[in-house]
C-alpha cells in the first residue's frame, strides 16, 4: 500500500517543529527596556507551549504550501520565539512601573494561572478580567469549544487618576484576525480609559500611536530565525 497513507501528524510534526522553531538571536534574550516610568502597561506575552501543536486555520492556507493535502501543523513557536514563564518573570519590568501603575495581560486559558503568577512577580496584585475578547468563531478544546480569550488587569499603588472613560464594555465581540493578533480595539478602549497617562506596549508587533512599543517585532535589527534560515539542521523531505 501506498506509504502516504501511513503519515501521521507527529510523523511530519516533530521534524518540522525543529525546522521551523524560532530561535532568539539576542545575546540578552529581552531587548533592552525604554527610560523612565509608564502608569499603563499593555503585554501580550509569548507564552510557551513547549512545543504543542495550536489549532490554527491560517496555517492551513499559508503554510502547507506544496503539500498533497490540507494538514494543520501550527504551533505558536513556528510564529516567534516563545519565553517560558520562569524567564518572562526575570524581565524587570517593575523597574519601568510608576509607583501607580496598571497591568493589562493577555493570557490564553491554558496560561491563566502562569499570567497570574506572571503579573504578581511583576509587582502587580491581579484585580479583575478587563476583557474577555469572543472571536466569534470556535477552535476545538479539550473539555468546550474553546471561542473566547481573556485580557486581565493588575494594579500596583492606586488606580492611575485623572481617569477617563468609566463605560467601557468587558466584552469584545471581533471575528479572530492572523494567528495571536489582537484587536485594536482594546488598546483603543485602554486609551479612551486613561487618555493622559504615559502607555507602553510589551511584546508588541506594531507601533500604535500614543504608545511606546517594545519587544523582538519593533526591532531595527533581525533578532530571531528559525532552524531553517539559520541553516542549523537539513529541512527534511516530506512525503518521501
Ligand atoms: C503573542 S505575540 C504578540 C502579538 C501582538 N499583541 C499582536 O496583536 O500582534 C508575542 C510577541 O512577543 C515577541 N517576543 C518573543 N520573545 C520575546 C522576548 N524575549 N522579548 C521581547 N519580545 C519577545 C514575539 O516576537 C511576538 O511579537
Amino acid at each position: 500500500m501506498d506509504d502516504k497513507q501511513y503519515i501521521s501528524g507527529y510523523r511530519i510534526y516533530a521534524p518540522e517543529q525543529s525546522r521551523r522553531t524560532m530561535r532568539n538571536l539576542l545575546p540578552e534574550f529581552y531587548p533592552d527596556l525604554p527610560e523612565g516610568k509608564f502608569q499603563i502597561i499593555y503585554a501580550d506575552p509569548p507564552w510557551d507551549y513547549g512545543g504543542k501543536m495550536q489549532f490554527d486555520k491560517s496555517s492551513i492556507k499559508g503554510e502547507n504550501e506544496g503539500w498533497k493535502r490540507d494538514i494543520f501543523i501550527s504551533a505558536a513557536n513556528f510564529k516567534y520565539p516563545t519565553v517560558k514563564t520562569k524567564d518572562l518573570k526575570r524581565i524587570p519590568i517593575a523597574d519601568i512601573c510608576d509607583d501607580d501603575c496598571l497591568l493589562f495581560m493577555w493570557v490564553t486559558n491554558p496560561h491563566l494561572a502562569q499570567g497570574i503568577e506572571l503579573g504578581t512577580a511583576w509587582g502587580f496584585e491581579y484585580k479583575t478580567v478587563a476583557f474577555v475578547w469572543d472571536k466569534m468563531s470556535h477552535n476545538p478544546g479539550q473539555y468546550t469549544l474553546s471561542n473566547c480569550e481573556l485580557c486581565l488587569v493588575f494594579k500596583r499603588g492606586r488606580i492611575p487618576r485623572p481617569r477617563g472613560a468609566r463605560n467601557i464594555q468587558q466584552l469584545v465581540r471581533i471575528p479572530r484576525g492572523e494567528h495571536s493578533v489582537k484587536p485594536d480595539v482594546v488598546r483603543d478602549n485602554i486609551v479612551k480609559m486613561f487618555p493622559t497617562q504615559r502607555k507602553i506596549e510589551l511584546f508588541a508587533r506594531s507601533r500604535a500611536k500614543g504608545w511606546e512599543a517594545w519587544g523582538l517585532d519593533v526591532r531595527e535589527e533581525r533578532s530571531y530565525a528559525s532552524a531553517d534560515a539559520l541553516a542549523v539542521s537539513e529541512p527534511p523531505a516530506l512525503f518521501d
